[in-house]
């Protein structure tokens, strides 16, 4: 969940471990920390709890301290309150080594204790300082500090990214990795490690990912990549092919905004390679129709926004596939002894890739003999290198806490796996197909012009802005579709929201229901337009506020209806949840401006959840 950077070059280090910890705040943001080192200086460590700009203005944008060696953190709390103390790097006792962490380690306990016992102390409450102090410990024994890194890892249990310098190399920075996320920069003026390729873009698109169990040490003009026994490893390098642009507000005044606005171009770059002649083309798939007609049961895990994208899924391929297709919670998954087996297909989905929860259902899927197909946005990341299949949502660097082009993508591509495996399975009438993928072709068209006059949700979020609880509820998929529309708007303007599948109100929940609760009704699904109505009518007798979501062909019929009325353009059924999902992010966004949220980076949130 924190973001790390380090750089070691023939440029000053601090302003860039700055800049590249501006670039991942998304992934904490409760304190940074900064370690430099300098020739006449030596470590020079400050920290600070809150956002990052307090610590940027306390070192004057990094001019206070000199050096071309340095570590950066930014975190999102697990172990310890944050304060200043908890902040990172942490230092080793007698101030050689300093380091900074993502990740958590499971046996830090056992090891404080025992180095307590030893007469060391700790300043923090963090698992991170232990690691600190273990490698003093280690590099005392050794006097080598790859060594004594290398004996640390041995020691410790958990997950990990660490960027460690050391004051008797003032040349030198160190990084290791086992399930957190870490890539090395190849600069012109000096070489880098970093949660995420979005804080070096500006200055490498040359990058190595590295893998678990794998140590790197870095100088200004060399990197060397060591297995967990010490043993050099060959690296393959990967060609960034996006520029900074792509990571940048560019003009709008939240990426949040600009993301939404990015989703026609997103969809069409995720969907236009993968449609040739009509039909749906997956190279990067290798599944005969025998392999298909093998697959008894489906399961889709996932978390967050690409859960939704899972339930949203299900009506849609069984729909299509005429299979049994479950969706479960990644968290749920792993510890629900599923029944997978070497017949089973196993989705996952995730915008990071890196999300523990989903991450582990993957390798329990894998454990137990299942097939397992990544659908992943960031390249190179941990599900990606673990998964049999991998398909990209080619949605760009995704920068605001909250999905949304990330999510647009996902249920793109998952309607066109949906069709894949149906033209395998010969489950789906050619007719059906045929208009389906053409309708495809046309959605990004459709929402760009949607996004071109977006008033009136606009207007609808000054005017409800103000309620404390939020309903939305739906049938089939719009229902689906309802679940992100409320976790959207809950997660940025943190107003109280539930989403409902509409025919259930009735069974308790409609007892919420009173004179001026807002219910957001989604009725886009035609098949069941008819219900859709029933159920306004229904809570409109108890005294809701209706603000419905339909189609511009039932639009008029609604407006007698409800209280307020947005409408999107028709498409095939089963893709209306694709546009049906813009104006309830657009909603959530113009809600949570009226309120005045941090909309990039809300309350408690991280961007990738890498704890369980
Ligand atoms: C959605 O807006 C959230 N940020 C969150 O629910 C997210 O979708 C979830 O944490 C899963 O993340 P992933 O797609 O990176 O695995």
């Amino acid at each position: 969940m924190c973001g790390i950077i380090g750089f070691v070059g023939r440029e000053s280090a601090a302003p860039i471990l700055l800049d590249g910890l501006a670039r991942m705040e998304y992934r904490g943001y409760d304190s940074a920390g900064v370690a430099v080192r300098s020739e006449s200086r030596g470590l020079q460590v400050r920290k600070s709890k809150g956002r990052l700009q307090i610590l940027s203005d306390m070192i004057h944008g990094g001019a206070d301290l000199d050096g071309t060696l340095g570590i950066g953190h930014t975190r999102w709390a697990t172990h310890g309150e944050p304060n200043d103390i908890n902040a990172h790097p942490h230092v080793s006792e007698n101030g050689t080594i300093a380091l900074v962490h993502n990740g958590i380690i499971e046996n830090y306990l056992e090891i404080k204790e025992h180095l307590q016992k030893l007469g060391v102390s700790f300043a923090s409450d963090t698992d991170s300082e232990v690691v600190a102090q273990l490698l003093e410990y280690h590099y005392n024994e050794c006097h080598n500090m790859l060594e004594a890194v290398g004996r640390c890892l041995r020691r410790i249990e958990g997950s990990y990214a660490f960027g460690i310098i050391c004051a008797d190399y003032p040349n030198a920075l160190i990084a290791a990795r086992k399930d957190s996320p870490l890539i090395l920069g190849y600069g012109k003026n000096g070489n880098f490690i970093a949660s995420d390729v979005t804080a070096v873009i500006k200055y490498t698109r040359d990058v190595v990912y590295m893998d678990d169990g794998e140590i790197a040490v870095l100088t200004a003009d060399s990197i060397d990549v060591f297995d967990d026994e010490l043993v050099p490893v060959e690296k393959q390098h990967h060609l960034v092919d996006w520029d900074v642009s792509a990571a940048e507000k560019g003009g709008y005044p939240h990426f949040m905004f600009k993301e939404i606005m990015e989703q026609p171009e997103a969809i069409r770059k995720t969907i236009s390679p993968r449609i040739r002649d009509g039909r749906v083309v997956l190279d990067d798939i290798c599944l005969t129709c025998e392999e298909a007609r093998s697959i008894s049961r489906i399961f889709i895990t996932a978390c967050g926004s690409s859960y939704h994208v899972g339930m949203v899924s299900k009506y849609n391929w069984e729909r299509l596939l005429r299979r049994p297709v479950e969706v479960c919670l990644a968290s749920e998954f792993r510890y629900s002894d599923p029944l997978v087996d070497d017949h089973t297909l196993v989705i996952v989905i995730s915008q990071s890739g890196e999300t523990l929860d989903t991450m582990a259902a993957m390798r329990e899927a894998k454990r137990r003999g299942g097939r397992t197909l990544a659908i992943v946005n960031v390249v190179g990341s941990s599900i990606v290198r673990e998964a049999d299949d991998v398909l990209y949502t080619w949605a760009g660097p995704e920068i605001a806490v909250a999905t949304t082009k990330a999510y647009s993508t996902q249920l793109a591509l998952m309607d066109l796996v949906g069709l894949y495996l149906a033209e395998k399975l010969g489950s789906v009438e050619q007719g059906e197909y045929d208009a389906i993928v053409a309708e495809m072709e046309r959605l990004p068209e459709k929402m760009q012009a949607w996004l071109g006059d977006i008033g009136d949700v606009q207007y609808f979020a000054s005017r409800y802005f103000n309620h404390d609880s939020i309903f939305f509820i739906g049938r089939n998929l719009d229902y689906a579709m309802g679940l992100e529309g409320s976790l959207k708007l809950k997660e940025i303007s943190y107003i109280h929201s539930e989403a409902y599948a509409s025919g259930e109100l009735k069974h308790g929940t409609i007892s919420l229901i009173e004179p001026g609760t807002l219910v957001v009704a989604l009725g886009t699904y035609a098949p069941l337009f008819d219900k859709f109505i029933s159920n306004v009518v229904e809570v409109k007798a108890r005294g809701a506020e209706v603000m419905a979501l339909t189609t511009e062909s039932f639009c008029r019929k609604m407006e007698k209806t409800a209280d307020a009325t947005l409408a999107v353009p028709e498409t095939h059924p089963i893709l209306q949840p694709s546009l049906g999902v813009v104006p309830l992010q657009l909603f959530a966004y113009y809600v949570a401006l009226q309120r005045g949220c941090d909309i990039d980076k809300p309350r408690n949130l991280a961007k990738s959840v890498t704890v369980e």
